[in-house]
């Protein structure tokens, strides 16, 4: 099992923020998280990733058990790209360095790296298409230069597990083409990553995701296959709205109905 959690709930200020839930994540499986705003989603991700414990319930991630696994460890095992990580980073650093930094799962570079490491942080900017960014210092990057710097660092340590929280968030139309299309080709690589991936715009929803959550107010409201969970029926009743789902060229696009 890649993530297994047992009738979670998250507690904050006498708030329920999330309410009993269960999920569990298969390998060969690659999800998506749906949700409006303030759903859940993110700090569902922050379980996941270890930063938050669950007020009650069991959380497993790589058939580790929460309580009794060194996080540092299973950080490094799990790749994370999201707008709250670009925040997190230092503006000063070059793009070579964030991307070294994700061998040791560090806000910042501090351990060692050698010409191996150099050279596998060389490899994964080609792959995304963003070596010409080597030396440049992070601040300067733009939006979209950025996202591809954090999924090279995010891949650096060969993760088994990457969490994209709205990776295509200010991106132009064909940056997030581009993305998406690195993110099949990410999917399609033998002993690669199981991916989450989070997002508002269920056409970013490409066909190697297989699965889909849906969260809404803090509670699973529906997951399975995601041919099943992305149909106008279960979308409208997810949101309460009438929603029409329409297919083209295996994606598929909102509209809001009448
Ligand atoms: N540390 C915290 N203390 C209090 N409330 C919190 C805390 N973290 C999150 N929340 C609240 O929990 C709810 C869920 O937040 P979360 O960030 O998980 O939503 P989300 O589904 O990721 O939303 P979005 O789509 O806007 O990113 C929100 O109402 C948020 O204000
Ligand atoms: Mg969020």
């Amino acid at each position: 099992m890649i993530i297994d959690i047992k009738d979670v709930s998250w507690k904050r200020d006498n708030k329920t923020i999330l309410n009993g839930m269960t999920w569990q994540v298969r390998p060969g499986e690659h999800w998506s998280l749906l949700g409006l705003n303030g759903s859940g989603k993110t700090t569902l991700l922050n379980l996941v990733n270890g930063y938050m414990w669950p007020t009650t319930g069991e959380v497993s991630v790589l058939g580790e058990k929460f309580g009794e696994v060194d996080l540092r460890e299973l950080r490094k095992k799990i790749g994370w790209v999201s707008t709250s990580l670009q925040q997190k980073l230092y503006g000063h650093q070059t793009a070579e360095h964030i991307v070294l930094s994700g061998k040791f799962a560090t806000i910042g570079l501090y351990d060692r790296t050698d010409d191996q490491d150099r050279g596998k942080a060389l490899e994964l900017m080609t792959f995304l298409g963003c070596e010409t960014l080597l030396d440049r210092t992070y601040d300067t990057l733009s939006q979209g230069e950025r996202q591809k710097v954090l999924i090279a660092r995010a891949l650096m340590a060969e993760p088994k597990l990457l969490i994209l929280d709205e990776p295509c968030t200010g991106l132009d139309i064909f940056s997030r083409e581009q993305l998406l299309q690195m993110i099949e080709r990410i999917t399609e690589q033998p002993d690669g990553p199981t991916l989450i991936y989070v997002t508002h715009h269920i056409e970013e929803i490409v066909p190697c995701f297989t699965h889909t959550l849906l969260i809404k107010k803090g509670e699973i409201y529906n997951s399975g296959a995601t041919a099943d969970m992305l149909t106008s029926a279960t979308l409208s009743s997810f949101f309460g709205a009438p929603i029409e789902v329409q297919r083209r060229g295996g994606r598929m696009w909102l509209m809001l109905g009448e």
